[in-house]
């Protein structure tokens, strides 16, 4: 078998829509404040789809800047990856819907299913076709339209979410620099923790199902934030020790932007120092897997991110699912 390639990413872009609704918005709609949301979760403001806008579009925009970033063609592009949890509908895939409105016609290209984990898995998946020379170009488009399945009566959950895409290119880089190690996870068991319960073959749409607002977002918020704590710095720890490094060896931090909360708890187990730390969740709220590769651009345009530096990324999500990566910056 042929010597497997170093696998990184080319190219980094993000979308999100022009609408902010900010927490005094919100306290329009449900009983809430703004010192609630901003103590226990670190949003002020998050973005939202207009009611025109599908999660292929922001896909779409997402991804051809991160093909212009990376210096290619959408006619270079192998294969397409897109990771949503709000579909533009069942079938087609949203990734089919993205190659044509990108015109990547020469890419194969498929939707993954793993929440907030997503870039994680996406990440994992593409360095599998890229470094057996199954493909050279991979495109990885996290997106989402939360907003769509936001009960907008239930503050426990209408708080948290936001709008938003981001997209990075993958392709072979020289040797020691790109994906050093991935860990992904999933837990079954925790499913019913968050989820959307009806639209699905199991409860398919009908009047009950809307009446109730099965097809929405339900979440036990202490169950998650319990889990995710332990699986932020768990996860991290097994894959820096996978590629032997050390949370002191970790450049930069970009972890799943979902509550301030979480981030700090991980930030204290890993000894790391906030400067290494890359939060935007304060504009953006949780916009799902778009979390992680939106953050890493902003951070890339705000030139916190050198060649050769040790970039972690970590993330969890319904499943559960959860998902850890380590990258020496190759650009
Ligand atoms: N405004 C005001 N009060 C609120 C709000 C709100 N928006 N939401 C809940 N409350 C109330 C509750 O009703 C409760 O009131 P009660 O004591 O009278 O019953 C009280 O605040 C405390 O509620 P808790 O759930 O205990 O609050 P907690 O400190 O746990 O914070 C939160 C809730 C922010 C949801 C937290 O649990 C959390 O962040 N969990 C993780 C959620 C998460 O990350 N989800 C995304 C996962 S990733 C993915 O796959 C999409």
């Amino acid at each position: 078998m042929a010597e497997l390639r170093n696998v990184g990413i080319i190219g980094t872009g993000h979308y999100v829509p022009q609408k902010v609704v900010t927490n005094f918005d919100l306290m329009k709609m449900v009983d809430t404040s703004d010192e609630w949301i901003r103590t226990r979760t670190g949003i002020r403001e998050r973005r939202i789809a207009d009611e025109n806008t599908a999660t292929s579009d922001l896909a779409a925009q997402a991804a051809e800047r991160a093909i212009q970033d990376a210096g290619i063609d959408a006619d270079d592009i192998d294969m397409i990856i897109v990771s949503t949890v709000t579909p533009d509908m069942n079938f087609p895939s949203t990734a089919c819907i993205v190659q044509e409105k990108i015109g990547a016609q020469r890419a194969f290209a498929f939707d993954i299913e793993a929440a907030c984990s997503g870039f994680i898995y996406g990440l994992t998946i593409a360095q599998q076709f890229i470094s057996t020379g199954y493909c050279d170009t991979a495109l990885l488009v996290c997106a989402d339209t939360l907003s769509k399945i936001t009960n907008w009566e239930d503050r426990n959950t209408c708080v948290l979410f936001g709008d938003g895409a981001g997209a990075v290119v993958l392709g072979a880089v020289s040797e020691g620099y790109g994906l050093l190690s991935t860990v992904m996870g999933a837990d079954g068991r925790g499913g019913q923790s968050l989820n959307m319960p009806g639209g699905g073959s199991r409860m398919p749409l009908s009047k009950e199902v809307l009446d109730k607002k099965l097809n929405t977002i339900h979440m036990n918020g202490q169950d998650i934030f319990k889990f995710a704590v332990k699986v932020m710095a768990g996860a991290s720890i097994e894959v820096l020790e996978k590629c032997n490094l050390k949370p002191e060896d970790v450049d930069f931090l970009i972890p799943h932007q979902a509550n301030i909360r979480i981030i700090d708890s991980a930030v204290k187990r890993l000894s790391l120092s906030y400067d290494k730390v890359y939060v935007n969740l304060d504009k953006y709220g949780n916009m799902s897997s778009a979390s992680i590769p939106v953050a890493l651009d902003e951070a890339l345009k705000e030139g916190k991110i050198h060649k050769g530096d040790v970039v972690l990324f970590v993330g969890f999500g319904a499943g559960l699912t959860w998902g850890s990566a380590v990258v020496r910056w190759a650009k």
